[in-house]
């Protein structure tokens, strides 16, 4: 990062010393690495995504929690929302599952409605799920404790 960092601010001085808007091409890396533009995309790794039991910590107040299960099964369209087969206010008891935030009923207006209201109809909008994966770059948040 560091040296990115550098290579930036070297980039800059060197156009307000040149007045030319050129950048210097070898200061931009990006997560293609050398891989010319052309040519086709790295092969991703298909990677699993982690269940946990008891849920993901939260990084701070209001966070939309990471969802700790699969999701490939549940649909959202229109008609039908498979999440709500388990977190809607009727469901949640039978399976054993946290119901959805009170946010969740509120329209914009702060009406409290008795069921999800439209702003979170489309869950994974907020909430997404994790694979077991290595930060792509450097990073180092820290969630509040
Ligand atoms: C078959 C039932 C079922 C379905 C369908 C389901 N979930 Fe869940 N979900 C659970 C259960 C049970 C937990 C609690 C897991 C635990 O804490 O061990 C959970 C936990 C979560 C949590 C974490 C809540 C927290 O406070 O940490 C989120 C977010 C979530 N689900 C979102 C979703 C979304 C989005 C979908 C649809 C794509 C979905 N779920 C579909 C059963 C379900
Ligand atoms: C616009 C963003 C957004 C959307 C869309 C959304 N959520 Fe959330 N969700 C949040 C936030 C923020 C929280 C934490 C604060 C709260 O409870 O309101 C949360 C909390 C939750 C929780 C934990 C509740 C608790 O009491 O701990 C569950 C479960 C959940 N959401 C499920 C869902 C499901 C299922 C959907 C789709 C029907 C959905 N959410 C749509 C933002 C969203």
């Amino acid at each position: 990062m560091k040296k990115l960092i550098t290579t930036a601010a070297m980039a800059v001085s060197i156009l307000l010393v040149s007045g030319n808007s050129v950048f210097a091409k070898e200061s931009v890396a990006s997560l293609r690495g050398t891989q010319d533009i052309q040519g086709s995309s790295l092969k991703v790794t298909k990677k699993k995504l982690v269940s946990q039991e008891g849920g993901f910590e939260r990084s701070y107040k209001q966070q939309p929690p990471m969802i700790p299960h699969k999701i490939d099964k549940y649909k959202i369209n229109l008609k039908n929302n498979g999440c709500l087969k388990c977190h809607s206010k009727k469901n949640h008891k039978k399976e054993k599952a946290p119901m959805l935030g009170e946010s969740h009923f509120l329209t914009r207006d702060g009406k409290k409605l008795d069921h999800v209201s439209s702003r979170r109809y489309f869950c994974n909008q907020c909430h997404a799920p994790q694979v077991d994966a290595n930060p792509l770059v450097k990073n180092e948040f820290d969630g509040l404790k």
